[in-house]
């Protein structure tokens, strides 16, 4: 496929930033991860508004390029980078960005490290949990009726088949804030919020 990955990469941090969105001196990048129904869709919009700060769905990048998309992985290979694209693009504007996507694999989270590194940006690191079972409902519960926000296709299946290959490691280890998302999330976003605002974490 013949795509022009950089003038998309440029028509998506415009319609997401808007020609004039809000900008800071030092912007925060925020990688949300964690597994298939862990919520971090869920929790990224609502941190958007807190913050504020843009937010880049692996989802929605996805489907701006295969509208049906078959999950392949030459399709994911170019999925995240054009995700990385638009990051890079929004942080040199000065936004804040909120990364959704499972981030799962250290080697895919280091060029997003990188990425922070790069544009001098604070970078907050958090991975998503839940009780197995209350994942398996929530995405029993996708099946049926989907939030008008949730632009993801994984069942049960691709959790399963994901946690098999989820591992912790290097930088995202020692500096990663969990949450437990079947609890209430507002101890959670408190501490995203005030860190992402005045730290983020160390440079390696
Ligand atoms: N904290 C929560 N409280 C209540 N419901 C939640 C919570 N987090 C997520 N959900 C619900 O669970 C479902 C899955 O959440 P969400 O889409 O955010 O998961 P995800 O981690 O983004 O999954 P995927 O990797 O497939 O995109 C959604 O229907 C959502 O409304
Ligand atoms: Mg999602």
């Amino acid at each position: 496929m013949d795509l022009d990955l950089e003038g998309k990469a440029q028509e998506l941090a415009e319609a997401w930033h808007g020609p004039q969105g809000a900008t800071s001196s030092q912007p925060a990048l925020l990688m949300v991860s964690g597994l298939p129904g862990t919520g971090k869709s869920y929790l990224s919009r609502i941190l958007a508004e807190r913050l504020p700060a843009v937010v880049v769905s692996s989802d929605n990048v996805r489907k701006s390029l295969f509208p049906a998309p078959a999950y392949t992985a030459d399709e994911s290979a170019v999925t995240h980078r054009l995700c990385r694209m638009v990051v890079a693009k929004l942080l040199s504007r000065g936004a804040n960005v909120i990364y959704d996507a499972t981030n799962l694999v250290e080697r895919q989270r280091e060029a997003i490290y990188h990425l922070a590194d790069k544009a001098e940006a604070r970078l907050v690191l958090v991975r998503l949990t839940a009780p197995e079972e209350v994942v398996r409902q929530r995405l029993a519960q996708r099946q049926e009726c989907r939030d008008a926000w949730d632009r993801s296709d994984a069942g049960w299946e691709v959790y399963q088949a994901m946690r098999r290959g989820a591992a912790d490691g290097g930088r995202f280890q020692r500096n990663v804030i969990v949450v437990d998302t079947s609890q209430d999330l507002e101890p959670a976003i408190a501490k995203i919020v005030r860190v992402t605002r005045h730290s983020g974490v160390r440079r390696v």
